[in-house]
């Protein structure tokens, strides 16, 4: 199990997780993944895992958002998971967004991926300077919660976010 660079190695595995996400119905999971092409995917992966490989140094991103450094996670090989991890915080961040987002492909949740993902996270989080990090997570995620909670997460306080209707919870881990 490791945190690798977003890489054309994982190509097969990380296209099928995104055909997973693809057909959930959960909202939640990273949007950009889910929205992406997948005959695009196949005709140029590496142009892909390049531009996800060039937002930590701010580019290729919307307006306005932070340097974010992305991960996959990745066991025997395969593509299990995505982490990205935004350097610094802005307004929207700090209240709704946090330091962390991470992601598991539903084929492999409920196994104890999520634990490792963000465990593994945190000292690239610290490499980059991050010695106190914001993580939230929506008050309905029971799953998410845990895996914060897991990692040493204390709450600080639950938010309202108008732009879903559901409250944020925000905790802290010192590392
Ligand atoms: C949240 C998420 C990353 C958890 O990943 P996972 O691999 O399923 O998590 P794990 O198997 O490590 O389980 C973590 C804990 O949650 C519990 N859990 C897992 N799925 C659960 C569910 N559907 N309901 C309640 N608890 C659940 C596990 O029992 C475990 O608890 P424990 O540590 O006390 O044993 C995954 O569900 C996911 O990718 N969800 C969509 C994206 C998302 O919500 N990201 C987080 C945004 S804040």
């Amino acid at each position: 199990m490791k945190l690798v660079l977003p890489s054309v190695e994982y190509k097969v595995s990380f296209i099928e997780a995104v055909k997973e996400l693809q057909s959930e119905t959960t909202t939640m999971t990273t949007r950009r993944y889910r929205e992406l092409s997948i005959p695009e995917l196949e005709a140029d992966f590496e142009s892909f895992a390049e531009k996800e490989r060039s937002h930590a140094r701010g580019k290729n991103q919307p307006e306005g958002y932070v340097p974010q450094s992305e991960f996959w996670f990745v066991d025997g090989g395969e593509y299990i998971g995505h982490v990205g991890i935004r350097h610094e915080l802005n307004e929207h961040l700090k209240t709704i967004g946090g330091h962390i987002g991470y992601s598991i492909r539903p084929s492999k949740r409920g196994k104890g991926y999520g634990n490792k993902i963000l465990e593994f996270a945190l000292p690239k989080a610290k490499e980059l300077g991050i010695n106190c990090v914001l993580l939230t997570c929506d008050a309905t995620n029971v799953a998410s919660r845990k895996v914060i909670e897991k990692n040493g997460g204390v709450l600080e306080n639950q938010v309202p976010n108008p732009q879903t209707g559901i409250d944020k919870l925000r905790f802290w881990i010192d590392i």
